[in-house]
C-alpha cells in the first residue's frame, strides 16, 4: 500500500495535524494510509532574527514572505529526485477547490502545501516552482493553515480504507453534481421547544423504495436550484447532453 504523503510548509507547524489527528483521519494517519510532515518555514531563516518576510516592493501595507526562504523550505520538502507531488499554494486568489480537484489529488501520490501568512509570498518563488494557487472559498482567512486543513480533510476521506461502508460516498453532495437531500431519523414524531410536533415526511416511512428515491431526487434538485444556481445550470446542461 502506498502512503499518500502530505508535506505542509508553515510558520505554525503546531497547527498540524490538529483536527486531522482525530476520528477517521487520525486513525488513517496511524494506519499509514496517509502521512503528514509539517515543516517550519522559519527553520530556513539565515539571520540572527530568523526573518522570513520583508516589506513589499512598490509599497503598501503588510509584509511579504521572502522567496529565498520559501525556496529553501520547498527544497527541504522535495527531498527525493522523483517527487511527483503537486505544490499547492493556499491563497484566496487561487482557483476554487472543488470535489473534482480533490478526487484528482486523492488519486495522486500526495501534495506539498505552502501556507502563507502576512500579505502573501513573493511571486518569483511561486513561478519558479510552478505552484498551483488554490482557494477554499471567497473569504479571507488569516493564513493558509486552516485552508490546508480543509484541503487535507477533503482528500484524505477519499483514500481507500478511510471510510467504511457505513460512510459511503455514493450519495454525497457533489458526487452526483447536486446538493444532498435532507435526512431524518427516529423519533418519527418530535416536539420542538415551541411545542410544535414535527413529523418525518410520510414518504420516508412508507417503505416504498421507489417513491423514497423519487422524493430524494426531487429534494436534491430543488435545494440545488435554490441555493446554487451555478451547480444547477451545469447539472441541467449535462442532463440535456445525456439525452441527446
Ligand atoms: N488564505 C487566506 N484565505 C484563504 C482562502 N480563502 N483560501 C485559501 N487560502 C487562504
Amino acid at each position: 500500500m502506498n502512503t499518500w504523503a502530505a508535506s505542509v510548509l508553515t510558520l505554525y507547524p503546531e497547527m498540524f495535524p490538529g483536527p486531522l489527528g482525530m476520528s477517521l483521519h487520525g486513525r488513517a494517519l496511524e494506519q499509514e494510509i496517509w502521512s503528514l510532515e509539517a515543516l517550519n518555514i522559519r527553520d530556513q531563516a539565515t539571520d540572527r532574527h530568523a526573518t522570513v518576510d520583508d516589506q513589499p516592493f512598490g509599497g503598501g501595507p503588510g509584509m511579504v514572505m521572502r522567496p529565498d526562504i520559501v525556496d529553501l523550505a520547498l527544497r527541504e520538502a522535495v527531498n527525493q529526485v522523483d517527487d511527483q507531488r503537486p505544490i499547492i499554494y493556499l491563497t484566496p486568489r487561487g482557483c476554487p477547490l472543488d470535489q473534482a480537484r480533490v478526487r484528482d489529488l486523492a488519486d495522486g501520490p500526495g501534495a506539498i502545501l505552502l501556507c502563507g501568512r502576512f500579505e502573501g509570498v513573493d511571486q518569483r518563488v511561486l513561478d519558479a516552482w510552478r505552484a498551483e494557487d488554490v482557494s477554499v472559498g471567497d473569504y479571507v482567512l488569516s493564513g493558509g493553515e486552516p485552508a490546508a486543513l480543509v484541503l487535507l480533510d477533503a482528500v484524505v476521506r477519499l483514500l481507500p480504507g478511510v471510510l467504511g461502508a457505513a460512510e459511503s460516498l455514493t450519495e454525497e453532495s457533489f458526487e452526483s453534481g447536486l446538493l444532498e437531500y435532507p435526512q431524518y431519523t427516529r423519533p418519527a414524531s418530535w416536539t420542538d421547544r415551541q411545542g410544535n410536533e414535527r413529523l418525518v415526511p410520510d414518504v420516508l416511512t412508507s417503505g416504498h423504495h421507489g417513491r423514497v428515491e423519487q422524493w430524494r431526487s426531487e429534494q436534491a434538485e430543488q435545494i440545488t436550484r435554490e441555493r446554487r444556481p451555478d451547480l444547477w445550470q451545469r447539472y441541467a446542461k449535462q442532463d440535456e447532453e445525456g439525452q441527446e
